[in-house]
């Protein structure tokens, strides 16, 4: 239940300058006092918080590193990041379709001992915990995706390197020595394609999840305002495309399911298709021979479908009955999200936002205690519950709210 109080958990429309005031106002209020500020419950920092101290041992969950990010980015850059379509409905239904459900928590259960390791597609893990491919990392903190890579390595956490990413996957796998996964955008330009998976290859790659919820250009209008008054198109360097295109082409409108055997004849990297909202979907993946799926809707970025990756979850694990690996990003900022998406059947998570946050606000150092807090809370979430391995986090673990 939302009160009339609570700061929404991330309001991208709401301005900086009226979020801190609200918050002056519910911590100084007599009226509201301390019950108030709990009422808050939105996990933030609050705004003397951020301007105080906003160091990094202030930092106690992941959301708290946005506003901290926020003082540091330009509007353009901010609104990069934090934006969705249109109104940002889907990014709030990202966020709020956790709240859909329960978690049933068991006792007397020995948790001395937890387990959370995992293998996906033949890639061990120490936690079901990725790293989401985000382009442009550069623009956010000079080191980008090379600082990104080297928390993600030290961490012992898989990261996705995006197709646009300011440096190279070469670079990146280079810098943290760690196992990278390449993303690919599609293009009319084939041999561009080939190119690039050849060198995803050359770095290290074993899987590659093709993003294919982007037949267009989703309507971010904030960013789209603040970069026209930044005085044009953000952008700079695309390492993947050095010596392979002066001019990249990403995007193809024309795709269709063959374009999944295409790839699969043209890489020996497994296939992964990212961007699945919808148990049809999940039936062609199956059907068409992919190795994986990624329920996304690019962070609420693309169509306002107002439907929360969460809410889709459901029918997908259905639909794919343990053919496939079944991965999911948008929203997850707790280890109580994490552990629902593995209840309701999920074999491994991505994280976006709270990274580029981390990021932003702290380069490599930002990135690794993103990880570390996502880490213990679900540690913590699974001693609390009586689910001491994977395993045993399951259906029964959650309640749907009446
Ligand atoms: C993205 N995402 C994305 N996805 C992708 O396949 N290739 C890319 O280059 C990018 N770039 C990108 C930039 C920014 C600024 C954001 C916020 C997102 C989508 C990303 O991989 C992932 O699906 C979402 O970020 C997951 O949602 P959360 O965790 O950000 O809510």
């Amino acid at each position: 239940m939302v009160s009339d109080f609570e700061v929404p958990d991330r309001d991208p429309y709401m301005q900086r300058n009226s979020r801190r005031e609200f918050a002056k106002f519910v911590v100084t209020s007599p009226l509201w006092g301390a019950p108030a500020a709990a009422a808050l419950g939105s996990g933030k920092l609050f705004a003397e918080e951020v301007a105080g101290a906003a160091g990094l041992d202030d930092i106690t969950n992941v959301l708290q590193f946005e506003d901290v990010a926020h003082e540091k980015l330009t509007d353009e850059l901010y609104h990069f990041v934090a934006d969705g379509a249109d109104d940002g409905k889907t990014v709030r239904a990202n966020r709020e379709a956790f709240d859909l459900f329960q978690i049933r928590a068991r006792r007397l259960v020995d948790v001395s001992s937890l387990d959370m390791s995992t293998t996906i597609l033949n890639q061990p893990m120490e936690t079901p915990i990725l790293l989401a491919p985000v382009g442009g990392q550069g623009q956010l903190h000079e080191e980008g995706e090379l600082a990104t890579g080297r928390a993600a390595a030290a961490k012992k956490h898989v990261m996705l390197v995006s197709t646009v990413s300011t440096y190279s996957i070469n670079d990146v796998a280079e810098a943290g020595g760690g196992a990278v996964w390449f993303q690919l955008y599609p293009s009319t330009d084939r041999n561009q394609t080939k190119q690039l998976l050849a060198r995803a290859e050359s770095a290290g790659a074993k899987v590659v999840a093709v993003t294919i919820d982007g037949p267009g250009l989703g309507n971010r209008e904030r960013e789209n305002l603040a970069r026209r008054r930044a005085g044009g198109r953000h952008g700079g360097q695309i390492g993947n495309y050095e010596g392979i295109a002066a001019r990249p082409l990403i995007g193809d409108s024309t795709l269709t399911w063959d374009y999944v055997k295409w790839l699969k004849d043209n890489t020996d990297m497994k296939v992964v298709l990212k961007g699945i909202v919808t148990h049809e979907d999940a039936h062609l993946c199956v059907q068409n021979g992919a190795d994986g799926l990624i329920v996304s809707n690019h962070g609420g970025r693309q169509e306002e479908s107002n439907r929360g990756t969460f809410e889709c979850l459901p029918e997908i694990v259905d639909e794919v009955d343990g053919k496939l690996p079944v991965l999911i990003d948008g929203g997850i900022r707790r280890g109580t999200d994490i552990f629902k998406a593995l209840a309701i059947g999920a074999d491994g998570i991505c994280i976006g936002r709270p990274y580029l946050w981390g990021l932003s606000a702290f380069g490599e150092d930002g990135v690794a205690k993103v990880l570390d807090i996502l880490r213990a809370e679900l540690t913590r979430i699974m001693k609390f519950a009586g689910t001491p391995t994977l395993q045993d986090i399951k259906n029964s673990s959650l309640m749907r709210r009446s």
